[in-house]
């Protein structure tokens, strides 16, 4: 096992090197080399090992490779969108290996059943109804209660998928705002030194994200992607409503609905006032019912979020938030707060 893995890991870093002089090993920063893991037995059990103590591993798929995390483990999602700096917490689609663990997550419908047996495992995401009991962490939908899910084919998702043995959390594994990588030497030039590993699996076959279909009500088309809406419309037997014809659009970009707690919020709140709750953040909030990281860390923040604004949102009362900077994370978790408060 460890001379794949360290084959490739040494390669890895002397490519990092190469861009980033060699610096003083520091406490502070959690990865400065990331592994290029071989595709074989060893390098799946390394790559689900780290997956299952909360990091994040890159890993092909048919389409293009994706972020992956444990979805159920509210940190390492936060720590997706910390690594690719996303300006906001977009919902994720959700990986599976099989139908049964997909039926675990999200309620099918008939024509979930039909399109699943038809076109899965392949380049086709389904956003169904969330099961809550499948223990998906809300920052996967970013509050919603539709989760996507998609079974891929490639062999690697696949063995990486049962070798882990749950849901993976994974958008496409580039920064926000950069096209979506279809080889491992692209997902290290974006995300190299901020991830943990990334299973090498060669160029993707598709080379486009996969097609997303809605299913709460009439099937819409959410995203063109690798799989053409024509196979998806002669499988229902009937055409695709396209997102923009939708009544209430909820795919990404135009999602316009999105998690808003019952209870008024104020935001950038000193102090609290009568009759309302703190959720705090940071050492300063004395007096918070709940603080989203006592530490001011960013990543334990976000990992709290939603967790935390249901909880408040249950008792009834005004929330006051404390500041929370809008650098990293923050910008997220500023977002969403700042949706979260507005007038409805
Ligand atoms: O081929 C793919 O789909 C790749 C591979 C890695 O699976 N993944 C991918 O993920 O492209 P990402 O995050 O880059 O794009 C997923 C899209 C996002 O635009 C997101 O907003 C949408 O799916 N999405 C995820 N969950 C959703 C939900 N509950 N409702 C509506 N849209 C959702
Ligand atoms: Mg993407």
């Amino acid at each position: 096992m460890a001379g794949a893995f360290e084959y490739v890991s040494l390669s890895v870093a002397a490519r990092l090197g190469k861009r980033d002089p060699p610096s003083k090993p520091n406490a502070t920063s959690r990865m400065p080399v990331t592994l290029l893991i071989a595709p074989d037995d060893a390098g799946i059990a390394r790559a689900a090992a780290l997956l299952k103590a909360g990091e994040l591993v890159a890993f092909p798929t048919e389409t293009v490779y994706g972020l992956g995390a444990d979805a159920r483990d509210d940190r390492a999602v936060a720590r997706i969108f910390e690594a690719k700096g996303r300006p906001r917490f977009n919902p994720l689609i959700v990986h599976v290996a099989d139908l049964d663990p997909a039926r675990r997550v999200a309620a099918f419908t008939p024509e979930a059943e039909a399109l699943a047996s038809a076109f899965w495992p392949g380049p086709l995401t389904l956003v169904l109804p969330l099961k809550p009991e499948a223990g998906i962490s809300p920052l996967v939908t970013a509050g919603l209660d539709m989760v996507a899910l998609r079974m891929p084919a490639h062999p690697l998702a696949r063995a990486l998928l049962a070798a882990f043995g749950g849901p993976l959390a994974g958008p496409s594994a580039n920064p926000s705002g950069r096209v979506s990588p279809t080889r491992a030497e692209h997902v290290l030039d974006g995300l190299g030194g901020r991830i943990a590993a990334v299973l090498d699996g060669g160029p993707c076959a598709v080379g486009v994200e996969s097609t997303i279909v809605g299913l709460d009500g009439a099937a819409r088309l959410l995203r063109p992607g690798g799989l053409p809406a024509e196979a998806i419309e002669a499988c229902l037997g009937r055409p695709l409503v396209a997102a923009g014809e939708a009544a209430r659009p909820t795919s990404p970009g135009q999602l316009a609905s999105h998690y808003a707690p019952e209870a008024p919020l104020r935001l950038n709140a000193g102090k609290t006032r009568p009759g309302e709750v703190l959720l705090g953040f940071g050492p300063g909030a004395a007096g918070a019912r709940l603080n989203l990281s006592p530490a001011g860390d960013l990543v334990e923040a976000a990992a709290n979020l939603f967790h935390y604004l249901r909880a408040l949102d249950a008792e009834g009362k005004p929330i006051a938030v404390s500041p929370i900077p809008e650098t990293g994370l923050g910008r997220a978790i500023n977002d969403r707060l700042r949706r979260a408060a507005a007038p409805r």
